[in-house]
């Protein structure tokens, strides 16, 4: 008989969820902060001076995150970057999508297998934008364009990125059975593990893995 056995695994340090929380409330409020400095009905001046400020609170989050990147475990950049293991979970997710979410949620460790190459290019694309919102009065030019229009365009790209980042989250988090939004708060995620026998014995797992000795983590195990 398959038994299912419940672990609960740290995947997420505390300094990760430090980073994420302060770059995802920061990128919240600089999204309304520089509608509000747009407008007139409210003090455009006080918004654009909170603006800056959270800029530079989000600007010293990302350099963080980007240390992050050297240190052992889920924060690593290699486990940001898709391994030929995952293509798989990568087409399960693109199924999972494009069948309004019907088709089953394939499994992951840490970052979801379609969002973690999205993930690494939108943290350059935040610290461009924070780079080019601090010369944004300045007269510089990079490739031709001037600052503001770069950090316009950059923010634009996070506005899309921050609506389709929070709406999987939730979707994934719905119709999976890892709490994926409570391990972001608190670090850890219910794996659902079969009692068969690991298939790759030789493969040693270690934090950054997305290789868990799971058989199948989906809803259809139950
Ligand atoms: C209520 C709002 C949010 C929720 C519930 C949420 C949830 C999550 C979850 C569950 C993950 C885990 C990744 C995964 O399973 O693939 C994650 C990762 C991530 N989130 Fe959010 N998020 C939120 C807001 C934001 C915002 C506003 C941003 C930035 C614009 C952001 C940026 C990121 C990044 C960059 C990661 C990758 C983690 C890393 O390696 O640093 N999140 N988020």
């Amino acid at each position: 008989m398959n038994r299912e056995n419940i672990r609960y695994v740290l995947v997420w340090s505390g300094w990760l969820r430090l980073c994420h929380w302060v770059i995802a409330f920061g990128v919240l409020f600089q999204i309304f902060s520089a509608w509000a400095a747009d407008h007139d009905f409210v003090d455009p001046a006080f918004w654009q001076d909170w603006h800056i400020i959270v800029g530079q609170v989000v600007f010293v989050a990302l350099i963080v995150r980007i240390l992050l990147l050297f240190t052992a475990g889920s924060s690593h950049w290699r486990s940001l970057i898709p391994k030929k293991t995952q293509f798989d979970g990568i087409l399960k997710m693109i199924k999972f999508y494009f069948s309004l979410a019907r088709s089953p949620l394939p499994n992951w460790y840490a970052h979801n297998p379609f969002w973690q190459p999205i993930y690494i290019i939108f943290l350059f694309v935040l610290l461009g934008c924070a780079i080019s919102g601090f010369f944004n009065e300045s007269t510089y030019l990079v490739a031709g364009f001037p600052m503001d229009s770069i950090h316009a365009v950059l923010a634009g790209f996070i506005l899309i990125f921050t609506i389709g980042h929070i709406a999987t989250a939730f979707l994934h988090d719905l119709k999976g059975k890892g709490a994926f939004i409570s391990a972001i708060i608190n670090g850890y995620r219910y794996f659902h593990v079969s009692n068969e026998v690991n298939p790759r014995p030789d493969i040693e797992v270690n934090d950054s893995d997305v290789i868990v000795p799971i058989k199948k983590i989906r809803k259809a195990d139950r």
